[in-house]
Protein backbone atom coordinates (compact mmCIF):
# COMPACT_ATOMS: atom_id res chain seq x y z
CA UNK A 1 0.00 0.00 0.00
CA UNK A 2 1.09 3.27 -0.78
CA UNK A 3 2.05 6.04 1.92
CA UNK A 4 2.52 9.03 -0.74
CA UNK A 5 0.50 11.80 -0.43
CA UNK A 6 -3.15 11.24 -1.92
CA UNK A 7 -4.17 13.69 -5.07
CA UNK A 8 -7.84 14.64 -5.12
CA UNK A 9 -9.69 14.75 -8.07
CA UNK A 10 -11.79 17.18 -8.35
CA UNK A 11 -15.29 17.29 -9.61
CA UNK A 12 -17.42 20.49 -9.88
CA UNK A 13 -21.06 20.98 -8.58
CA UNK A 14 -22.91 21.99 -11.96
CA UNK A 15 -25.71 23.36 -9.83
CA UNK A 16 -23.50 25.42 -7.09
CA UNK A 17 -26.23 27.51 -5.02
CA UNK A 18 -26.64 31.05 -6.58
CA UNK A 19 -24.62 33.89 -5.62
CA UNK A 20 -27.90 35.69 -4.44
CA UNK A 21 -29.18 32.96 -2.31
CA UNK A 22 -26.48 32.18 0.20
CA UNK A 23 -25.84 36.23 0.44
CA UNK A 24 -29.32 36.04 1.82
CA UNK A 25 -28.85 32.63 3.44
CA UNK A 26 -25.29 34.12 4.99
CA UNK A 27 -28.02 36.96 6.95
CA UNK A 28 -29.58 34.62 9.13
CA UNK A 29 -26.77 32.26 10.34
CA UNK A 30 -27.80 29.48 12.87
CA UNK A 31 -25.46 25.95 13.54
CA UNK A 32 -25.14 23.27 11.23
CA UNK A 33 -28.26 23.51 9.16
CA UNK A 34 -27.15 24.95 5.84
CA UNK A 35 -23.97 23.19 3.97
CA UNK A 36 -21.78 24.49 1.39
CA UNK A 37 -21.89 22.97 -2.32
CA UNK A 38 -19.00 20.59 -2.32
CA UNK A 39 -17.83 17.87 0.13
CA UNK A 40 -14.05 15.72 0.41
CA UNK A 41 -14.44 11.87 0.22
CA UNK A 42 -11.56 9.59 0.79
CA UNK A 43 -12.49 5.76 0.45
CA UNK A 44 -10.59 2.98 2.61
CA UNK A 45 -10.65 -1.11 1.80
CA UNK A 46 -8.44 -3.70 3.68
CA UNK A 47 -7.09 -4.49 0.59
CA UNK A 48 -6.36 -1.14 -0.67
CA UNK A 49 -5.85 0.92 1.95
CA UNK A 50 -7.07 4.88 1.27
CA UNK A 51 -7.98 5.13 -2.17
CA UNK A 52 -9.68 7.74 -4.68
CA UNK A 53 -9.29 10.87 -2.74
CA UNK A 54 -11.99 13.26 -4.12
CA UNK A 55 -14.12 16.55 -4.31
CA UNK A 56 -17.87 16.12 -5.25
CA UNK A 57 -20.76 17.76 -5.33
CA UNK A 58 -22.42 17.82 -2.00
CA UNK A 59 -24.70 14.69 -1.92
CA UNK A 60 -26.10 11.85 -0.35
CA UNK A 61 -24.00 8.46 0.47
CA UNK A 62 -25.72 5.53 -0.84
CA UNK A 63 -25.21 2.29 2.29
CA UNK A 64 -25.79 -0.83 2.24
CA UNK A 65 -28.95 -1.94 4.80
CA UNK A 66 -26.06 -4.05 6.42
CA UNK A 67 -23.70 -1.07 6.08
CA UNK A 68 -22.00 -1.74 9.72
CA UNK A 69 -22.08 1.99 11.13
CA UNK A 70 -25.96 1.38 10.97
CA UNK A 71 -25.63 -1.50 13.72
CA UNK A 72 -22.62 -1.04 15.65
CA UNK A 73 -21.71 2.65 15.36
CA UNK A 74 -18.12 2.69 14.26
CA UNK A 75 -18.10 6.38 13.08
CA UNK A 76 -15.61 9.31 14.66
CA UNK A 77 -15.99 12.96 13.59
CA UNK A 78 -13.94 16.04 14.64
CA UNK A 79 -15.14 20.05 14.38
CA UNK A 80 -13.18 22.76 13.25
CA UNK A 81 -13.30 26.52 11.67
CA UNK A 82 -12.20 27.99 9.00
CA UNK A 83 -12.50 31.94 8.94
CA UNK A 84 -11.11 34.84 7.61
CA UNK A 85 -8.76 36.33 9.47
CA UNK A 86 -8.64 40.51 10.34
CA UNK A 87 -6.33 40.64 7.07
CA UNK A 88 -8.98 38.49 4.81
CA UNK A 89 -6.65 35.35 4.58
CA UNK A 90 -8.24 32.11 5.14
CA UNK A 91 -7.16 30.54 8.12
CA UNK A 92 -7.46 27.35 10.52
CA UNK A 93 -7.03 27.28 14.31
CA UNK A 94 -4.60 24.15 14.82
CA UNK A 95 -6.21 21.86 12.29
CA UNK A 96 -2.73 19.53 13.15
CA UNK A 97 -4.62 18.70 16.20
CA UNK A 98 -7.42 18.06 14.74
CA UNK A 99 -5.42 15.02 12.32
CA UNK A 100 -4.06 13.72 15.39
CA UNK A 101 -6.73 13.82 17.59
CA UNK A 102 -8.89 11.90 14.82
CA UNK A 103 -6.46 9.06 14.55
CA UNK A 104 -6.64 8.81 18.26
CA UNK A 105 -10.37 8.22 18.14
CA UNK A 106 -9.64 6.01 14.78
CA UNK A 107 -7.37 3.84 17.38
CA UNK A 108 -10.00 3.40 19.50
CA UNK A 109 -12.74 2.49 16.94
CA UNK A 110 -10.43 -0.10 15.84
CA UNK A 111 -10.81 2.02 12.85
CA UNK A 112 -7.66 2.65 9.82
CA UNK A 113 -5.79 5.77 10.74
CA UNK A 114 -5.69 8.50 7.60
CA UNK A 115 -2.04 10.35 7.52
CA UNK A 116 -2.37 13.65 9.04
CA UNK A 117 -1.24 15.36 5.33
CA UNK A 118 -4.01 13.92 3.95
CA UNK A 119 -6.91 14.52 6.55
CA UNK A 120 -5.37 18.96 5.91
CA UNK A 121 -4.89 17.90 2.37
CA UNK A 122 -8.78 16.80 2.07
CA UNK A 123 -9.71 20.19 4.56
CA UNK A 124 -7.74 22.61 2.42
CA UNK A 125 -9.03 21.08 -0.74
CA UNK A 126 -12.71 21.48 -0.17
CA UNK A 127 -11.85 24.92 1.24
CA UNK A 128 -10.23 25.63 -2.50
CA UNK A 129 -13.40 25.20 -3.91
CA UNK A 130 -16.19 26.05 -1.38
CA UNK A 131 -14.26 29.53 0.02
CA UNK A 132 -17.04 31.77 -0.87
CA UNK A 133 -18.73 29.79 1.51
CA UNK A 134 -16.43 31.25 4.35
CA UNK A 135 -19.25 33.57 6.02
CA UNK A 136 -16.82 36.90 7.13
CA UNK A 137 -19.71 38.47 9.56
CA UNK A 138 -18.55 38.89 13.02
CA UNK A 139 -18.35 35.54 14.70
CA UNK A 140 -19.17 33.42 12.00
CA UNK A 141 -17.33 31.12 10.23
CA UNK A 142 -17.09 27.85 8.18
CA UNK A 143 -17.75 24.97 10.40
CA UNK A 144 -15.92 21.97 8.90
CA UNK A 145 -17.08 18.19 10.18
CA UNK A 146 -14.33 15.74 8.97
CA UNK A 147 -15.88 12.11 9.82
CA UNK A 148 -15.42 8.61 8.96
CA UNK A 149 -17.78 5.96 9.24
CA UNK A 150 -17.91 1.73 8.39
CA UNK A 151 -19.02 1.24 4.84
CA UNK A 152 -18.77 -2.76 5.34
CA UNK A 153 -21.85 -4.51 4.33
CA UNK A 154 -22.54 -7.29 7.33
CA UNK A 155 -23.25 -8.42 10.11
CA UNK A 156 -20.75 -9.86 12.17
CA UNK A 157 -19.42 -7.91 15.10
CA UNK A 158 -16.07 -7.35 14.24
CA UNK A 159 -13.99 -4.06 12.61
CA UNK A 160 -15.35 -3.27 9.09
CA UNK A 161 -13.44 -3.97 6.05
CA UNK A 162 -14.27 -0.55 4.34
CA UNK A 163 -14.73 2.89 5.47
CA UNK A 164 -15.49 6.16 4.04
CA UNK A 165 -13.71 9.26 5.38
CA UNK A 166 -15.32 12.08 4.20
CA UNK A 167 -15.81 16.55 4.92
CA UNK A 168 -18.54 18.26 4.52
CA UNK A 169 -18.44 22.13 5.61
CA UNK A 170 -21.10 24.59 7.05
CA UNK A 171 -21.49 27.64 7.51
CA UNK A 172 -22.33 28.70 11.24
CA UNK A 173 -22.96 31.82 13.26
CA UNK A 174 -23.12 32.05 17.37
CA UNK A 175 -23.87 28.57 18.77
CA UNK A 176 -25.73 29.57 21.63
CA UNK A 177 -28.69 31.28 20.75
CA UNK A 178 -28.05 34.16 23.75
CA UNK A 179 -25.39 35.60 22.38
CA UNK A 180 -22.39 35.94 24.90
CA UNK A 181 -25.50 36.28 27.79
CA UNK A 182 -24.21 33.76 30.38
CA UNK A 183 -25.48 29.63 30.21
CA UNK A 184 -27.26 27.66 32.48
CA UNK A 185 -26.42 23.80 32.60
CA UNK A 186 -28.05 21.21 34.23
CA UNK A 187 -25.90 18.57 36.56
CA UNK A 188 -26.92 14.85 35.37
CA UNK A 189 -27.40 12.69 38.13
CA UNK A 190 -29.38 9.96 36.06
CA UNK A 191 -26.65 10.02 33.21
CA UNK A 192 -23.33 9.46 33.02
CA UNK A 193 -21.17 9.97 29.26
CA UNK A 194 -18.04 7.90 30.17
CA UNK A 195 -16.57 5.46 32.30
CA UNK A 196 -12.92 4.38 32.94
CA UNK A 197 -11.57 2.30 29.62
CA UNK A 198 -14.76 3.24 27.66
CA UNK A 199 -14.96 6.21 24.65
CA UNK A 200 -15.22 9.14 26.30
CA UNK A 201 -11.84 10.71 25.28
CA UNK A 202 -12.89 9.16 21.43
CA UNK A 203 -14.54 11.65 19.35
CA UNK A 204 -17.41 9.09 18.95
CA UNK A 205 -20.98 9.16 17.74
CA UNK A 206 -21.96 6.98 20.10
CA UNK A 207 -20.91 9.21 22.92
CA UNK A 208 -23.39 12.28 20.94
CA UNK A 209 -26.59 9.76 21.04
CA UNK A 210 -26.00 8.76 24.52
CA UNK A 211 -25.76 12.46 25.58
CA UNK A 212 -29.14 13.47 24.27
CA UNK A 213 -31.43 12.07 26.94
CA UNK A 214 -29.65 13.86 29.18
CA UNK A 215 -29.33 16.89 27.09
CA UNK A 216 -32.96 16.54 26.95
CA UNK A 217 -33.35 16.51 30.41
CA UNK A 218 -31.43 19.51 30.78
CA UNK A 219 -33.71 20.99 27.87
CA UNK A 220 -36.91 20.19 29.92
CA UNK A 221 -35.46 21.88 33.01
CA UNK A 222 -35.10 24.96 31.49
CA UNK A 223 -31.18 24.58 30.75
CA UNK A 224 -28.84 25.36 27.74
CA UNK A 225 -26.57 22.42 28.47
CA UNK A 226 -26.08 19.25 30.60
CA UNK A 227 -22.75 18.95 32.78
CA UNK A 228 -21.84 15.28 33.57
CA UNK A 229 -20.38 13.51 36.68
CA UNK A 230 -17.62 10.98 36.42
CA UNK A 231 -19.40 7.19 36.20
CA UNK A 232 -17.82 5.55 39.17
CA UNK A 233 -18.51 7.70 41.70
CA UNK A 234 -21.01 10.23 40.32
CA UNK A 235 -19.23 12.96 42.08
CA UNK A 236 -16.66 14.49 40.04
CA UNK A 237 -17.32 16.53 37.35
CA UNK A 238 -16.35 16.04 33.72
CA UNK A 239 -17.60 17.90 30.80
CA UNK A 240 -20.52 18.73 28.93
CA UNK A 241 -21.77 17.03 25.88
CA UNK A 242 -19.79 19.34 23.54
CA UNK A 243 -17.98 21.37 25.89
CA UNK A 244 -14.92 21.16 28.70
CA UNK A 245 -15.31 23.66 31.28
CA UNK A 246 -13.04 25.65 33.76
CA UNK A 247 -13.87 26.65 37.39
CA UNK A 248 -12.30 30.25 38.07
CA UNK A 249 -11.46 31.12 42.17
CA UNK A 250 -11.80 34.35 43.65
CA UNK A 251 -7.55 34.39 43.47
CA UNK A 252 -7.36 34.25 40.08
CA UNK A 253 -6.31 30.36 40.22
CA UNK A 254 -8.38 27.98 37.49
CA UNK A 255 -9.25 24.73 38.14
CA UNK A 256 -10.41 21.43 35.63
CA UNK A 257 -11.37 18.17 35.35
CA UNK A 258 -8.20 16.00 34.14
CA UNK A 259 -8.25 14.28 30.75
CA UNK A 260 -9.09 10.36 31.22
CA UNK A 261 -12.84 10.26 30.24
CA UNK A 262 -13.23 13.72 29.01
CA UNK A 263 -12.86 14.77 25.31
CA UNK A 264 -9.20 16.47 24.96
CA UNK A 265 -10.56 19.45 23.54
CA UNK A 266 -8.60 21.57 21.59
CA UNK A 267 -9.89 24.97 23.40
CA UNK A 268 -8.90 23.37 26.69
CA UNK A 269 -5.53 22.97 25.54
CA UNK A 270 -5.21 26.27 24.25
CA UNK A 271 -6.61 27.84 27.23
CA UNK A 272 -4.64 26.21 29.98
CA UNK A 273 -1.70 27.67 27.65
CA UNK A 274 -3.24 30.98 27.42
CA UNK A 275 -4.02 30.63 31.18
CA UNK A 276 0.12 30.25 31.80
CA UNK A 277 1.08 32.70 29.02
CA UNK A 278 -0.92 35.41 31.55
CA UNK A 279 0.99 33.79 34.68
CA UNK A 280 -2.34 32.22 36.13
CA UNK A 281 -2.31 29.41 38.25
CA UNK A 282 -3.65 26.51 36.37
CA UNK A 283 -4.61 22.77 37.69
CA UNK A 284 -5.57 20.16 35.86
CA UNK A 285 -7.39 17.90 38.58
CA UNK A 286 -10.84 16.44 39.89
CA UNK A 287 -13.08 18.77 41.58
CA UNK A 288 -16.53 17.32 43.08
CA UNK A 289 -19.77 18.64 42.56
CA UNK A 290 -19.67 19.13 45.72
CA UNK A 291 -16.74 21.34 46.08
CA UNK A 292 -18.37 23.53 42.83
CA UNK A 293 -21.52 23.80 45.39
CA UNK A 294 -19.85 24.51 48.52
CA UNK A 295 -17.25 27.02 46.30
CA UNK A 296 -20.11 28.93 44.71
CA UNK A 297 -21.72 29.21 47.84
CA UNK A 298 -18.66 30.58 50.07
CA UNK A 299 -17.82 32.86 47.57
CA UNK A 300 -14.17 30.97 46.82
CA UNK A 301 -15.62 29.78 43.02
CA UNK A 302 -15.96 33.45 41.07
CA UNK A 303 -16.27 32.54 37.17
CA UNK A 304 -17.38 29.03 35.69
CA UNK A 305 -16.55 28.84 31.62
CA UNK A 306 -17.39 26.39 29.21
CA UNK A 307 -15.42 26.14 25.90
CA UNK A 308 -15.18 24.08 22.52
CA UNK A 309 -14.82 24.61 18.72
CA UNK A 310 -18.66 25.14 18.36
CA UNK A 311 -19.50 27.54 21.28
CA UNK A 312 -15.42 28.89 21.42
CA UNK A 313 -16.07 30.00 25.22
CA UNK A 314 -18.97 30.57 27.21
CA UNK A 315 -19.58 31.90 30.34
CA UNK A 316 -21.89 30.07 33.13
CA UNK A 317 -24.45 32.03 34.83
CA UNK A 318 -26.78 29.19 36.72
CA UNK A 319 -26.23 25.57 38.09
CA UNK A 320 -29.44 23.81 38.31
CA UNK A 321 -29.63 19.84 39.40
CA UNK A 322 -32.45 17.79 40.95
CA UNK A 323 -30.83 19.57 44.28
CA UNK A 324 -31.69 23.24 43.63
CA UNK A 325 -30.02 26.01 41.98
CA UNK A 326 -27.40 28.17 42.40
CA UNK A 327 -25.68 31.19 40.77
CA UNK A 328 -22.04 31.61 39.45
CA UNK A 329 -20.78 35.02 40.54
CA UNK A 330 -23.35 37.32 39.93
CA UNK A 331 -24.52 35.56 37.21
CA UNK A 332 -22.63 37.59 34.42
CA UNK A 333 -19.55 36.38 33.47
CA UNK A 334 -16.30 37.68 34.87
CA UNK A 335 -13.02 39.49 34.07
CA UNK A 336 -10.97 35.73 34.04
CA UNK A 337 -13.38 34.70 31.43
CA UNK A 338 -13.31 37.96 29.50
CA UNK A 339 -9.51 38.09 29.40
CA UNK A 340 -8.74 34.78 27.98
CA UNK A 341 -12.02 34.85 25.42
CA UNK A 342 -10.57 37.92 24.28
CA UNK A 343 -6.77 36.66 24.03
CA UNK A 344 -8.45 33.41 22.38
CA UNK A 345 -10.30 34.84 19.61
CA UNK A 346 -7.89 37.63 19.38
CA UNK A 347 -5.10 34.76 18.17
CA UNK A 348 -7.37 32.92 15.92
CA UNK A 349 -8.58 36.58 14.17
CA UNK A 350 -5.00 37.37 13.89
CA UNK A 351 -5.68 40.79 16.05
CA UNK A 352 -3.16 40.05 18.39
CA UNK A 353 0.34 37.88 17.87
CA UNK A 354 -0.04 34.11 17.42
CA UNK A 355 3.21 33.10 19.76
CA UNK A 356 2.37 29.68 19.74
CA UNK A 357 2.04 29.31 16.19
CA UNK A 358 -1.65 27.93 16.17
CA UNK A 359 -3.50 29.81 13.38
CA UNK A 360 -2.71 28.50 9.93
CA UNK A 361 -2.94 30.69 6.94
CA UNK A 362 -4.52 28.18 3.87
N1 LIG B 1 -16.04 17.94 24.86
C1 LIG B 1 -16.88 17.39 23.97
C2 LIG B 1 -17.71 16.24 24.41
C3 LIG B 1 -16.95 17.91 22.67
O1 LIG B 1 -17.79 17.40 21.77
C4 LIG B 1 -16.14 19.01 22.32
C5 LIG B 1 -16.21 19.58 20.97
O2 LIG B 1 -15.49 19.25 20.09
C6 LIG B 1 -15.27 19.53 23.27
C7 LIG B 1 -15.25 18.98 24.54
C8 LIG B 1 -14.35 20.66 22.95
O3 LIG B 1 -13.31 20.22 22.08
P1 LIG B 1 -12.62 21.20 21.07
O4 LIG B 1 -12.16 22.37 21.88
O5 LIG B 1 -11.49 20.42 20.50
O6 LIG B 1 -13.62 21.58 20.06
C1 LIG C 1 -17.40 21.01 18.23
O1 LIG C 1 -17.30 21.91 19.06
O2 LIG C 1 -16.81 21.06 17.14
C2 LIG C 1 -18.22 19.82 18.47
O3 LIG C 1 -18.03 18.85 17.81
C3 LIG C 1 -19.25 19.86 19.51
C4 LIG C 1 -20.65 19.76 19.03
C5 LIG C 1 -21.51 20.11 20.20
C6 LIG C 1 -21.00 20.60 17.87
Amino acid sequence: MSTAPLTFAVHRNANPMPEAERVEAFRNLGFGTLFSDHMAIIDWHADRGWHSPRITARAPFQIDPAGSVLHYAQEIFEGMKAYRDVNGRIVLFRPDENAKRFNASARRMAMPELPEADFLAAIEQLLAVDAAWIPEAEGASLYLRPFMFASEAFLGVRPSREYIFSVIASPVGPYFKGGAKPISIWVSQNYTRAAQGGTGAAKCGGNYAGSLAAQAEASANGCDQVVFLDAAERNWVEELGGMNIFFVMADGSIVTPPLGTILPGITRKSVITLAQDAGIAIEERPYSFAEWQADAQSGRLTEVFVCGTAAVMASVGTVKSAEGSFQIGNGTGGPVTDRLRNTLIGIQRGAIPDPHGWVRVI
